[in-house]
């Protein structure tokens, strides 16, 4: 088979690596891919929202399957635009993509199907939503209602920051029209987990859970950003919880959007906050996350590409998914000065190959192959994971890995899956 996957991130690459070891594929084409995605397939320059491009290529090079990996050509389109042309796409429609690519859908699905999640309300102006802050609970949250690069979740602790979060999502514009509307919701208390569905429509299969760390300093300090690491399983994702969300928010979503007409085949990633009152939805996407793939896929022992044939197919409930009884840690590389500014154009030496050693993975997020070498290209550089028995050992075995690799401005955290040891 020969595979194209679009994007160009650590997710598409921890992707292209799962691709890779599928016994059905000899040829992997990556649109545009990266200086590490290179290694293991054929990087092609065509940007991920140039849609004709991409169906013209996967056409001419007969390619079997494509995958899509971000967010956002799969909120405008891409899915509808390779089917029209007869092309097999892995991916949701726009019309159920639309879970990730606005927050008051999704919100309004969860109210209207009774899907645990917090209280909000939506507002299309900055008048109406100071008004309503005015009366409101502090910390408060605030979201840009389109897609914003990750970056659209404000949590305000007073009326003043609250003001200024409208200001700057409303009025000034800072995400663009995904401001035209935001919704400002409850804030959850809770530990967060990432659960990546596969979905066919009308089943859904939950994969092992994730925990990424968002803030860019240790401590959970500084600024949001991509996500700075992950580790998988989330232990505080417990058989219990486990089970209240497969009754009350899996599969119910599955069946809330096709009840609304609105098939969802693809990754559903559920956004969990484990609250006192149980487990609540804090977001949807509608792909695998990134670096939450990083973290899952090593682990996973099924052939990804039989799995993603049985969503396309409508046959998953045929599928079992299985993951080693192991963990994994993800620790992002970023350019000091992520995600505000940083340089870019360093060159990545690695004194160990990490192709060659067993549970360990390399995947490049913002990376570009020149000929001096690999060189940085983007904040989040690349992400380190390593698999252990435990997460104490993944942890320290991913910290050992981060050794491995240098370049000038290196910078990571020091803490990702450091609440493992509370417990
Ligand atoms: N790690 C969060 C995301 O992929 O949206």
């Amino acid at each position: 088979m020969k595979v194209l996957i679009v994007g160009s991130g650590g997710r598409e690459h921890a992707i292209a690596w799962s691709v890779s070891q599928s016994r059905k594929v000899d040829k992997i084409y990556c649109a545009p891919g990266n200086g590490g995605i290179s290694e293991i397939a054929e990087c092609v320059d065509i940007a991920a929202m140039e849609f004709d491009a991409l169906a013209d290529f996967a056409e001419e090079h007969e390619i079997d399957l494509t995958i899509i990996g971000m967010d956002d050509p799969l909120v405008g389109g891409i899915v509808d635009v390779f089917e029209a042309r007869g092309l097999r796409v892995f991916g949701p429609r726009k019309n159920a993509a639309i879970i990730e690519g606005s927050k008051s859908f999704s919100k309004d699905l969860m109210k209207k199907y009774n899907i645990p999640t917090c209280h909000y309300e939506t507002f299309h102006s900055p008048e109406e939503a100071l008004i309503y802050l005015e009366s409101a609970q502090f910390p408060i949250v605030l979201k840009a209602d389109g897609l914003a690069l990750g970056k659209g979740v404000l949590i305000c602790q007073n009326l003043q920051e609250a003001e200024a979060g409208v200001t700057s999502l409303m009025l000034d514009k800072q995400f663009g029209d995904a401001g035209n509307t935001i919704v400002i919701e409850d804030f959850m208390v809770g530990r967060e987990a990432s659960v990546l569905c596969f979905c066919d429509g009308t089943h859904i299969a939950p994969m092992t859970s994730a925990q990424d760390h968002k803030r860019a300093k240790d401590g959970d300090q500084g600024l949001n950003t991509g996500g700075m690491g992950t580790f998988s399983p989330s232990p505080f994702y417990t058989p219990e919880i486990q089970k209240i969300c497969e009754d009350t928010i899996y599969q119910a979503t599955m069946d809330a959007m096709k009840a609304e007409g609105r098939d969802f085949v693809g990754i559903l990633f559920v956004g969990l906050m484990m609250t006192e009152d149980g487990p609540k939805v804090l977001e949807y996407n509608a792909r695998f996350g990134d670096p939450e793939a990083q973290v899952v896929l090593p682990r996973m022992k099924n052939d990804i590409i039989d799995v993603m044939e049985a969503c396309i197919d409508g046959r998953l409930d045929e599928i079992t998914l299985e993951f080693e009884d192991n963990a994994a840690v993800c620790v992002v590389l970023a350019s000091d000065g992520y995600p505000e500014h940083y340089e870019k154009g360093k060159l990545i030496t690695f004194t160990e190959d990490f192709s060659q050693k067993d549970g360990y993975y390399v995947f490049h997020a913002g990376t570009k192959r020149t000929d001096e070498g690999i060189v940085t290209n983007g904040g989040r550089v690349l992400g380190v994971t390593a698999k252990g028995a435990t997460l104490k050992e993944a942890r320290a075995n991913a910290y050992k890995a981060t050794e491995w690799v240098s370049f000038e401005n290196k910078y990571m955290r020091h803490d990702i899956g450091k609440a493992i040891d509370e417990i």
